[in-house]
Protein backbone atom coordinates (compact mmCIF):
# COMPACT_ATOMS: atom_id res chain seq x y z
CA UNK A 1 0.00 0.00 0.00
CA UNK A 2 1.63 3.45 -1.07
CA UNK A 3 0.98 6.70 0.63
CA UNK A 4 0.18 9.81 -0.53
CA UNK A 5 2.73 12.47 0.12
CA UNK A 6 3.45 15.27 0.38
CA UNK A 7 0.20 16.16 -1.65
CA UNK A 8 -3.02 15.00 0.43
CA UNK A 9 -7.05 15.30 0.63
CA UNK A 10 -5.70 17.62 3.47
CA UNK A 11 -3.31 19.97 1.48
CA UNK A 12 -5.47 20.44 -1.34
CA UNK A 13 -8.71 21.55 1.05
CA UNK A 14 -6.14 24.02 2.90
CA UNK A 15 -4.53 24.92 0.42
CA UNK A 16 -0.95 24.03 1.43
CA UNK A 17 2.30 22.39 0.46
CA UNK A 18 2.99 19.43 3.27
CA UNK A 19 0.52 17.77 5.77
CA UNK A 20 1.71 19.05 8.30
CA UNK A 21 -0.41 21.50 11.51
CA UNK A 22 1.26 23.20 13.93
CA UNK A 23 -1.44 23.32 16.94
CA UNK A 24 -3.14 26.08 18.08
CA UNK A 25 -1.64 26.02 21.69
CA UNK A 26 -3.67 28.74 23.76
CA UNK A 27 -1.37 30.11 27.07
CA UNK A 28 1.12 32.07 24.62
CA UNK A 29 3.55 29.99 22.48
CA UNK A 30 1.76 29.84 19.52
CA UNK A 31 3.60 33.93 18.80
CA UNK A 32 2.72 35.22 15.13
CA UNK A 33 6.22 34.42 14.24
CA UNK A 34 5.42 30.83 15.21
CA UNK A 35 2.57 30.43 13.24
CA UNK A 36 4.17 32.53 10.28
CA UNK A 37 7.44 30.14 10.48
CA UNK A 38 5.03 27.14 9.91
CA UNK A 39 2.98 28.57 6.88
CA UNK A 40 6.21 30.10 4.75
CA UNK A 41 7.58 26.76 5.32
CA UNK A 42 4.62 24.94 3.56
CA UNK A 43 2.77 24.42 6.86
CA UNK A 44 -0.60 25.33 8.55
CA UNK A 45 0.69 27.38 11.84
CA UNK A 46 -2.24 28.05 13.86
CA UNK A 47 -2.62 30.51 16.52
CA UNK A 48 -4.05 29.42 20.00
CA UNK A 49 -6.45 32.53 20.21
CA UNK A 50 -8.32 30.56 23.47
CA UNK A 51 -7.44 32.94 26.31
CA UNK A 52 -6.95 35.82 23.60
CA UNK A 53 -9.58 38.76 24.09
CA UNK A 54 -10.75 39.98 20.55
CA UNK A 55 -8.58 42.78 20.54
CA UNK A 56 -5.20 40.69 20.98
CA UNK A 57 -6.50 38.14 18.02
CA UNK A 58 -7.00 40.86 15.52
CA UNK A 59 -3.60 42.23 16.40
CA UNK A 60 -2.17 38.93 16.27
CA UNK A 61 -4.03 38.16 12.79
CA UNK A 62 -2.77 41.30 11.45
CA UNK A 63 0.69 40.51 12.43
CA UNK A 64 0.74 37.31 11.10
CA UNK A 65 -0.06 38.69 7.96
CA UNK A 66 2.58 41.19 7.94
CA UNK A 67 5.02 37.66 8.13
CA UNK A 68 3.63 35.54 5.32
CA UNK A 69 1.16 35.69 2.70
CA UNK A 70 0.11 31.55 3.07
CA UNK A 71 -3.00 30.31 5.05
CA UNK A 72 -2.83 30.28 8.57
CA UNK A 73 -5.14 29.01 11.04
CA UNK A 74 -7.02 30.42 14.61
CA UNK A 75 -8.22 28.12 17.32
CA UNK A 76 -10.80 28.81 19.63
CA UNK A 77 -12.60 26.63 22.63
CA UNK A 78 -16.15 25.85 22.55
CA UNK A 79 -17.99 26.77 25.32
CA UNK A 80 -19.86 24.39 27.38
CA UNK A 81 -22.29 24.77 30.53
CA UNK A 82 -20.05 25.25 33.69
CA UNK A 83 -21.17 23.47 37.05
CA UNK A 84 -18.96 24.31 39.79
CA UNK A 85 -21.12 24.88 43.37
CA UNK A 86 -19.98 28.01 45.78
CA UNK A 87 -18.92 25.39 48.63
CA UNK A 88 -16.50 23.76 46.07
CA UNK A 89 -15.18 26.75 44.71
CA UNK A 90 -14.87 28.07 48.20
CA UNK A 91 -13.34 25.00 49.57
CA UNK A 92 -10.43 25.16 46.58
CA UNK A 93 -9.73 28.06 47.06
CA UNK A 94 -8.57 27.81 51.05
CA UNK A 95 -6.70 24.62 49.48
CA UNK A 96 -5.09 27.00 46.79
CA UNK A 97 -4.21 30.34 49.06
CA UNK A 98 -1.34 28.16 50.60
CA UNK A 99 -0.04 28.19 47.10
CA UNK A 100 -0.76 31.93 47.04
CA UNK A 101 0.81 32.57 50.72
CA UNK A 102 4.11 30.84 49.07
CA UNK A 103 4.29 32.68 46.14
CA UNK A 104 3.60 35.96 48.08
CA UNK A 105 0.34 37.19 46.25
CA UNK A 106 -2.83 38.04 47.69
CA UNK A 107 -5.48 35.31 48.83
CA UNK A 108 -8.76 34.55 49.71
CA UNK A 109 -10.00 35.83 45.65
CA UNK A 110 -13.18 35.73 44.38
CA UNK A 111 -13.90 33.26 41.42
CA UNK A 112 -14.01 35.95 38.20
CA UNK A 113 -14.59 33.51 35.06
CA UNK A 114 -13.24 35.41 31.91
CA UNK A 115 -15.27 37.69 30.33
CA UNK A 116 -14.11 37.24 26.60
CA UNK A 117 -16.85 35.15 25.35
CA UNK A 118 -16.41 32.58 22.38
CA UNK A 119 -19.13 34.93 19.96
CA UNK A 120 -16.50 37.62 20.08
CA UNK A 121 -13.71 35.85 19.43
CA UNK A 122 -15.39 34.26 16.46
CA UNK A 123 -16.83 37.62 15.64
CA UNK A 124 -13.08 38.12 14.55
CA UNK A 125 -12.16 35.22 13.14
CA UNK A 126 -15.22 36.06 10.38
CA UNK A 127 -14.78 39.81 10.13
CA UNK A 128 -10.78 39.09 9.22
CA UNK A 129 -11.92 36.34 6.47
CA UNK A 130 -9.00 34.04 8.32
CA UNK A 131 -8.27 31.15 6.04
CA UNK A 132 -8.51 28.31 8.20
CA UNK A 133 -10.40 27.86 11.74
CA UNK A 134 -10.16 24.80 14.29
CA UNK A 135 -11.51 24.45 17.63
CA UNK A 136 -11.65 22.09 20.58
CA UNK A 137 -14.07 21.03 23.27
CA UNK A 138 -17.48 21.11 21.41
CA UNK A 139 -18.89 21.91 18.30
CA UNK A 140 -20.21 25.82 17.40
CA UNK A 141 -24.00 26.77 16.81
CA UNK A 142 -25.45 25.42 13.67
CA UNK A 143 -25.95 29.00 12.53
CA UNK A 144 -22.10 29.64 13.54
CA UNK A 145 -20.68 27.12 11.06
CA UNK A 146 -23.02 28.16 8.47
CA UNK A 147 -21.46 31.63 9.06
CA UNK A 148 -17.98 30.48 8.63
CA UNK A 149 -18.87 28.40 5.79
CA UNK A 150 -20.84 31.28 3.83
CA UNK A 151 -17.79 33.65 4.75
CA UNK A 152 -15.20 30.71 2.97
CA UNK A 153 -13.59 29.56 6.33
CA UNK A 154 -12.38 26.01 6.03
CA UNK A 155 -13.34 24.29 9.32
CA UNK A 156 -11.20 21.88 11.80
CA UNK A 157 -12.86 19.85 14.45
CA UNK A 158 -11.35 17.70 16.98
CA UNK A 159 -12.71 14.55 18.08
CA UNK A 160 -11.25 12.22 20.89
CA UNK A 161 -13.66 8.93 19.66
CA UNK A 162 -15.36 8.43 16.86
CA UNK A 163 -18.29 9.04 17.75
CA UNK A 164 -17.20 12.59 18.35
CA UNK A 165 -15.58 12.38 14.63
CA UNK A 166 -19.28 11.23 13.45
CA UNK A 167 -20.90 14.49 14.81
CA UNK A 168 -18.02 16.51 14.25
CA UNK A 169 -18.61 15.62 10.41
CA UNK A 170 -22.62 15.89 10.74
CA UNK A 171 -22.04 19.27 11.68
CA UNK A 172 -20.10 20.08 9.00
CA UNK A 173 -16.44 20.45 9.51
CA UNK A 174 -14.32 20.00 6.37
CA UNK A 175 -11.91 17.89 8.60
CA UNK A 176 -11.39 16.46 11.65
CA UNK A 177 -8.37 16.01 13.99
CA UNK A 178 -8.54 12.71 15.80
CA UNK A 179 -6.79 13.75 19.14
CA UNK A 180 -4.83 10.81 20.92
CA UNK A 181 -4.20 10.05 24.37
CA UNK A 182 -0.54 10.27 23.80
CA UNK A 183 -1.47 14.17 23.00
CA UNK A 184 -0.02 17.65 25.21
CA UNK A 185 -2.99 19.63 26.56
CA UNK A 186 -6.40 19.67 27.21
CA UNK A 187 -8.65 16.54 25.86
CA UNK A 188 -10.72 17.69 23.13
CA UNK A 189 -13.65 15.17 24.44
CA UNK A 190 -17.09 16.69 24.38
CA UNK A 191 -19.51 13.40 24.04
CA UNK A 192 -18.45 10.65 26.39
CA UNK A 193 -16.65 10.31 29.64
CA UNK A 194 -12.95 11.75 29.69
CA UNK A 195 -12.31 8.23 30.95
CA UNK A 196 -13.88 6.17 28.36
CA UNK A 197 -12.36 8.71 25.80
CA UNK A 198 -8.34 8.10 26.14
CA UNK A 199 -7.99 6.64 23.01
CA UNK A 200 -4.42 5.85 22.12
CA UNK A 201 -2.97 7.48 18.34
CA UNK A 202 -2.70 4.22 17.00
CA UNK A 203 -5.95 2.87 17.76
CA UNK A 204 -7.72 6.20 17.05
CA UNK A 205 -6.81 7.02 13.83
CA UNK A 206 -7.72 4.20 11.74
CA UNK A 207 -11.49 3.90 12.91
CA UNK A 208 -12.35 7.51 12.84
CA UNK A 209 -10.57 7.09 9.35
CA UNK A 210 -13.30 4.31 8.34
CA UNK A 211 -15.95 6.20 9.82
CA UNK A 212 -15.82 9.26 8.38
CA UNK A 213 -15.21 10.43 4.86
CA UNK A 214 -13.56 13.77 5.23
CA UNK A 215 -10.07 14.28 5.90
CA UNK A 216 -8.53 12.66 9.09
CA UNK A 217 -5.45 14.65 10.87
CA UNK A 218 -3.77 12.49 13.35
CA UNK A 219 -2.84 14.26 16.62
CA UNK A 220 -0.89 13.05 19.69
CA UNK A 221 2.80 11.86 20.24
CA UNK A 222 3.52 12.75 16.87
CA UNK A 223 7.40 14.29 17.02
CA UNK A 224 9.08 13.61 13.40
CA UNK A 225 9.21 11.68 10.48
CA UNK A 226 8.50 8.51 11.61
CA UNK A 227 5.41 9.74 13.35
CA UNK A 228 4.42 11.67 10.27
CA UNK A 229 4.78 8.57 7.71
CA UNK A 230 2.88 6.54 10.35
CA UNK A 231 0.10 8.33 10.69
CA UNK A 232 -0.56 8.58 7.03
CA UNK A 233 -0.15 4.80 6.67
CA UNK A 234 -3.01 4.54 9.41
CA UNK A 235 -4.93 6.47 6.54
CA UNK A 236 -4.99 9.91 7.87
CA UNK A 237 -4.39 12.97 4.98
CA UNK A 238 -2.15 14.83 7.89
CA UNK A 239 -0.95 15.26 11.56
CA UNK A 240 -1.48 18.09 14.04
CA UNK A 241 2.07 18.92 16.31
CA UNK A 242 2.06 20.55 19.36
CA UNK A 243 4.53 19.59 21.77
CA UNK A 244 7.36 19.31 18.97
CA UNK A 245 6.46 23.35 18.44
CA UNK A 246 6.75 24.38 21.84
CA UNK A 247 10.82 24.28 21.91
CA UNK A 248 11.32 25.57 18.81
CA UNK A 249 12.90 29.38 18.93
CA UNK A 250 9.72 31.16 17.43
CA UNK A 251 7.47 29.67 20.14
CA UNK A 252 6.65 31.85 23.10
CA UNK A 253 6.65 28.87 25.62
CA UNK A 254 8.05 30.01 28.88
CA UNK A 255 11.70 29.41 28.69
CA UNK A 256 11.52 26.56 31.63
CA UNK A 257 8.31 24.76 30.33
CA UNK A 258 11.02 24.28 27.09
CA UNK A 259 13.67 23.30 29.28
CA UNK A 260 11.26 20.88 31.21
CA UNK A 261 10.13 19.46 27.56
CA UNK A 262 14.03 19.00 26.79
CA UNK A 263 14.88 17.23 29.72
CA UNK A 264 11.80 14.63 30.61
CA UNK A 265 11.42 11.62 29.78
CA UNK A 266 7.98 9.53 28.56
CA UNK A 267 7.50 8.87 32.06
CA UNK A 268 7.04 12.33 32.80
CA UNK A 269 4.20 13.58 32.02
CA UNK A 270 0.53 12.41 33.69
CA UNK A 271 -3.32 13.51 32.84
CA UNK A 272 -4.59 16.26 35.45
CA UNK A 273 -7.27 18.24 36.19
CA UNK A 274 -5.41 20.38 38.82
CA UNK A 275 -4.83 23.33 36.95
CA UNK A 276 -7.73 24.04 34.72
CA UNK A 277 -10.87 21.07 35.87
CA UNK A 278 -10.38 20.20 32.55
CA UNK A 279 -8.10 16.76 31.93
CA UNK A 280 -5.39 18.03 30.55
CA UNK A 281 -1.42 16.42 29.94
CA UNK A 282 1.19 18.04 30.97
CA UNK A 283 4.68 17.73 32.82
CA UNK A 284 4.29 16.22 36.29
CA UNK A 285 5.91 19.00 39.01
CA UNK A 286 4.55 19.06 42.77
CA UNK A 287 1.29 21.17 42.21
CA UNK A 288 0.27 18.02 40.33
CA UNK A 289 1.48 15.90 42.70
CA UNK A 290 -0.26 17.59 45.66
CA UNK A 291 -3.70 18.30 44.49
CA UNK A 292 -3.81 14.61 43.06
CA UNK A 293 -5.66 13.22 45.93
CA UNK A 294 -8.04 15.97 46.04
CA UNK A 295 -9.29 15.49 42.13
CA UNK A 296 -12.90 15.44 42.94
CA UNK A 297 -13.36 17.90 44.67
CA UNK A 298 -11.52 20.24 41.94
CA UNK A 299 -14.39 22.61 39.99
CA UNK A 300 -15.13 21.57 36.69
CA UNK A 301 -13.02 24.06 33.73
CA UNK A 302 -13.74 26.71 33.40
CA UNK A 303 -14.40 27.68 36.83
CA UNK A 304 -10.54 25.80 38.31
CA UNK A 305 -8.85 27.74 35.26
CA UNK A 306 -10.40 31.06 37.01
CA UNK A 307 -8.86 29.74 40.34
CA UNK A 308 -5.35 29.27 39.39
CA UNK A 309 -4.76 31.71 36.92
CA UNK A 310 -3.23 34.07 39.61
CA UNK A 311 -0.65 30.90 40.61
CA UNK A 312 0.04 29.89 37.32
CA UNK A 313 1.09 33.58 36.81
CA UNK A 314 3.07 34.34 39.66
CA UNK A 315 4.67 30.93 38.83
CA UNK A 316 5.82 32.51 35.72
CA UNK A 317 7.38 35.80 36.83
CA UNK A 318 8.95 33.94 39.79
CA UNK A 319 10.62 31.45 37.59
CA UNK A 320 8.52 28.72 40.16
CA UNK A 321 8.07 25.41 38.03
CA UNK A 322 6.55 23.69 40.50
CA UNK A 323 3.53 25.19 40.39
CA UNK A 324 3.48 26.16 36.34
CA UNK A 325 1.14 23.98 33.61
CA UNK A 326 4.08 22.61 31.66
CA UNK A 327 1.49 20.79 28.75
CA UNK A 328 3.44 18.32 26.88
CA UNK A 329 2.66 14.91 24.77
CA UNK A 330 4.23 11.78 25.76
CA UNK A 331 6.82 11.96 22.99
CA UNK A 332 8.33 14.35 24.83
CA UNK A 333 12.08 12.57 24.31
CA UNK A 334 11.95 13.34 20.95
CA UNK A 335 11.42 17.02 21.39
CA UNK A 336 14.72 19.44 20.01
CA UNK A 337 15.54 22.88 19.99
CA UNK A 338 15.98 25.27 16.32
CA UNK A 339 13.94 27.00 14.09
CA UNK A 340 10.56 25.66 13.12
CA UNK A 341 11.70 26.28 9.38
CA UNK A 342 14.64 23.83 10.15
CA UNK A 343 12.41 21.30 11.89
CA UNK A 344 9.97 21.24 9.13
CA UNK A 345 12.81 20.69 6.65
CA UNK A 346 14.23 18.11 8.34
CA UNK A 347 11.07 16.03 8.74
CA UNK A 348 10.33 16.32 5.01
CA UNK A 349 13.98 14.61 4.79
CA UNK A 350 13.02 11.95 7.23
CA UNK A 351 9.68 11.22 5.55
CA UNK A 352 11.33 10.98 2.08
CA UNK A 353 13.88 8.28 3.22
CA UNK A 354 11.35 6.51 4.79
CA UNK A 355 8.62 6.18 2.06
C1 LIG B 1 0.91 23.60 25.36
C2 LIG B 1 -0.27 23.01 24.63
C3 LIG B 1 -1.42 23.77 24.50
C4 LIG B 1 -2.50 23.28 23.76
N1 LIG B 1 -3.58 24.10 23.56
C5 LIG B 1 -4.54 23.71 22.67
C6 LIG B 1 -5.55 24.63 22.26
O1 LIG B 1 -5.60 25.77 22.70
N2 LIG B 1 -6.45 24.20 21.34
C7 LIG B 1 -6.42 22.92 20.79
O2 LIG B 1 -7.25 22.60 19.94
N3 LIG B 1 -5.49 22.04 21.18
C8 LIG B 1 -4.53 22.41 22.09
N4 LIG B 1 -3.54 21.52 22.43
C9 LIG B 1 -3.59 20.14 21.91
C10 LIG B 1 -3.04 20.07 20.49
O3 LIG B 1 -4.00 20.53 19.58
C11 LIG B 1 -2.67 18.64 20.06
O4 LIG B 1 -3.78 17.80 20.18
C12 LIG B 1 -1.52 18.06 20.85
O5 LIG B 1 -0.49 18.99 21.02
C13 LIG B 1 -0.98 16.85 20.11
O6 LIG B 1 -0.09 16.12 20.89
P1 LIG B 1 1.49 16.42 20.94
O7 LIG B 1 1.62 17.56 21.88
O8 LIG B 1 2.04 15.14 21.47
O9 LIG B 1 1.94 16.74 19.55
C14 LIG B 1 -2.46 21.97 23.19
C15 LIG B 1 -1.30 21.21 23.36
C16 LIG B 1 -0.21 21.70 24.07
C17 LIG B 1 1.04 20.86 24.19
Amino acid sequence: MGISWPKTKLTSLLGIDLPIIQAGMAGGSTTPELVAAVSNAGGLGTLGAGYMSPKAIREAIRRIRELTSRPFAVNLFIPGATKASDEQVQAVNRRLDRYRRELGIPTGITLELQTETFLDQLAVVLEERVHVFSFTFGIPEATQMNELKSTGIRVIGTATTVREAVLLEQAGVDAVVAQGSEAGGHRGTFAGSFDASQIGTMALVPQVVDHVSIPVIASGGIMDGRGIIASLFLGAAGVQMGTAFLTCSESGAHELHKLAILQATEEDTRLTRAFSGKPARGIVNRFMREMAPYDKDIPDYPAQNALTRDIRQAAGQQQRPEFMSMWAGQGVRLATTQSAGTLIQRWVQQVESLR
